[in-house]
C-alpha cells in the first residue's frame, strides 16, 4: 500500500519550464500525468498494419434502433437542449431498466441524471462528495480515470493492490485496514477494466459492511454490468443497506457499442443527484440530445442486440484466453468486461518492454499493466501483466494470437 502520489511528483517538475511570462497552470490538474495508455496509442499510429487490442471499445456496430432514432431526431429537428437532468422519457427508460435487471428502484424525476458518458458521471460523483484532503480507496489494477479525477477535486487516492492469485478481486480486509477518519468513499469498478474481475455478492457485501460501519460512500462504476460470463453481476445499490450510500453509474459505451455517442447515467438518492446536477448544469448543460434519443431507443428496443454482443464476447473470451494460456501467457478466464489481463512473466520481459517489442516487431498493440497501477506503486502486478481488449473482429483476434505466438517463440 502506498500513500504518496508518484504521478504528480514526476510531472510537477515539468511544470516549471512551462508558460514563460505567464503565471503557472493549476497544479492540481497539470500535476497529474496523462494516461499511460496514450503513449502506446501514439506509437501504434506510426505502425502500418497493426492489430490493436489496445483500445477499450467493442468493434461492433451500434444497435439499428439507436441509429434509426437518431436519424429521425435529426430529420425532425428534435435537437434542442433537454432538461439538465436529461430527457424525462429517457430517465423513465433507465429507471425501468434498473428495476428489470436488478430490482432496484430510482425515481426518474429526481434520482437519475443523464451524463456525458460514465466519465462525466464519475467526475460529478466525486465532486459531489469530496472536500480537500478527503481520502478515497481504490483497488488497483483500476480504470485509469479514478485516480486523476479524485485528485482533480483535491481528494487523496488511497490505492490498494490486488493479485492474480485472487482473480484481482478487492480484499475487504485490506480495505478495512485502509480506512481512516479522512476516508470518504470507496470506488468499486466491477466488472473491472482492466482485469475482468467480477467479485461475488459476498465480497461486495463485505465491503458494504465496512462502508456502513464507517459512514462511507460507495462510488460504483457498473459500465460493464451487462458483460458477465457464467456469473451474475452484483448491482451494488440493490444490496440491502447500500442504496442510500451508493452512487451507481451505467452507460452505453460498452454493451451497446456506443462509445462516441457519449451517454451515461448516474443513479443515487435525490440529494446527491441534485448536487451532481448543479455541476453538470453549469459545465455541460445537458448531455447531447440526439445521443439521448438514440440511447433511449437502444434501451427500449435493443435487448436482443445486447444479448448477441455479450454472447459474441463470451466466445471471443473463451478462444482468446485458452490461446494465451497455450502460449504460456497465463490468464485465468475473466468473469466480466472484455479484457484479458495475462501474465507476461514467461516471456522474461517486463510489461512495458513486452508491449513495445510486440508492437514494433509483430504489430500487435496491448497495454502494459503499469498503466493501471500507478497510484499503488504495485510494481509486481503492473510489470507482470498486460491488458488485451478482445472485443475485436474474430479475424483480428486470430491474427493477434498468431503474431503473439511468433513473439513468444522469439523471446524464449
Ligand atoms: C471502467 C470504465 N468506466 C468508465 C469508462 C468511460 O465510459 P464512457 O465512455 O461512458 O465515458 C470506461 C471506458 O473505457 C471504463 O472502462
Amino acid at each position: 500500500m502506498s500513500f504518496h502520489l508518484p504521478a504528480i511528483d514526476r510531472a510537477v517538475a515539468g511544470l516549471r519550464c512551462h508558460n514563460r511570462g505567464v503565471k503557472p497552470l493549476a497544479r492540481t490538474v497539470s500535476g497529474v500525468t496523462a494516461s499511460g495508455i496514450r503513449r502506446y496509442f501514439d506509437l501504434a499510429a506510426t505502425v502500418e498494419g497493426v492489430v490493436s487490442l489496445g483500445v477499450g471499445e467493442p468493434k461492433y456496430p451500434c444497435p439499428p434502433a439507436a441509429k434509426a432514432a437518431a436519424i429521425a431526431a435529426i430529420e425532425s429537428d428534435d435537437d434542442a437542449y433537454t432538461s439538465n437532468f436529461g430527457r424525462l422519457s429517457f430517465r423513465k427508460a433507465i429507471s425501468d431498466e434498473m428495476k428489470r435487471l436488478y430490482g432496484v428502484s430510482y425515481r426518474p424525476e429526481t434520482e437519475i441524471l443523464v451524463t456525458t458518458g460514465v466519465s462525466e458521471g464519475a467526475d460529478l460523483a466525486l465532486r459531489a462528495i469530496l472536500e480537500e484532503g478527503d481520502e478515497v480507496i481504490v483497488t488497483e489494477p483500476a480504470y485509469v480515470s479514478y485516480g486523476p479525477t479524485v485528485t482533480f477535486v483535491g481528494g487523496k487516492v488511497i490505492a490498494l493492490s490486488s493479485s492474480a492469485a485472487n482473480d484481482f478481486e478487492p480484499d475487504p480486509d485490506a480495505i478495512r485496514k485502509a480506512v481512516t477518519n479522512r476516508t470518504k468513499a470507496i470506488v468499486l469498478g466491477y466488472p473491472s477494466n482492466p482485469t475482468g474481475a467480477t467479485p461475488s455478492r459476498e465480497v461486495i457485501e463485505a465491503i458494504l459492511a465496512i462502508a456502513i460501519e464507517h459512514d462511507l460512500w460507495l462510488i460504483s462504476d457498473e459500465i460493464y454490468g451487462r458483460l458477465v460470463y457464467g456469473v451474475e453481476h452484483t448491482c451494488v445499490s440493490a444490496l440491502p443497506g447500500a442504496w442510500e450510500r451508493t452512487i451507481m453509474m451505467g452507460g452505453f459505451s460498452k454493451a451497446y457499442a456506443m462509445t462516441g455517442w457519449r451517454i451515461g447515467y448516474a443513479c443515487a438518492p435525490a440529494a446527491v443527484i441534485e448536487v451532481m446536477m448543479k455541476v453538470h448544469q453549469y459545465t455541460m448543460l445537458c448531455a447531447p440530445t440526439i445521443s439521448q434519443i438514440a440511447c433511449e431507443a437502444a434501451l427500449r428496443h435493443s435487448e436482443k442486440d445486447v444479448e448477441t454482443l455479450v454472447a459474441a464476447m463470451e466466445a471471443k473470451r473463451n478462444y482468446f484466453v485458452s490461446s494465451l494460456n497455450e502460449l504460456g501467457l497465463e490468464c485465468r478466464p475473466p468473469k466480466g468486461s472484455f479484457y484479458a489481463f495475462p501474465s507476461v512473466a514467461k516471456s522474461g520481459l517486463d510489461s512495458e518492454t513486452f508491449t513495445e517489442r510486440l508492437l514494433k516487431e509483430h504489430k500487435v498493440l496491448v497495454v502494459p499493466g503499469t498503466a493501471f497501477c500507478s497510484w499503488s506503486g504495485d510494481e509486481t502486478t503492473g510489470r507482470n501483466h498486460v491488458r488485451c481488449c478482445y472485443a475485436v473482429p474474430d479475424e483480428d483476434l486470430q491474427k493477434a494470437v498468431e503474431r503473439m505466438a511468433q513473439f513468444m517463440k522469439a523471446t524464449r
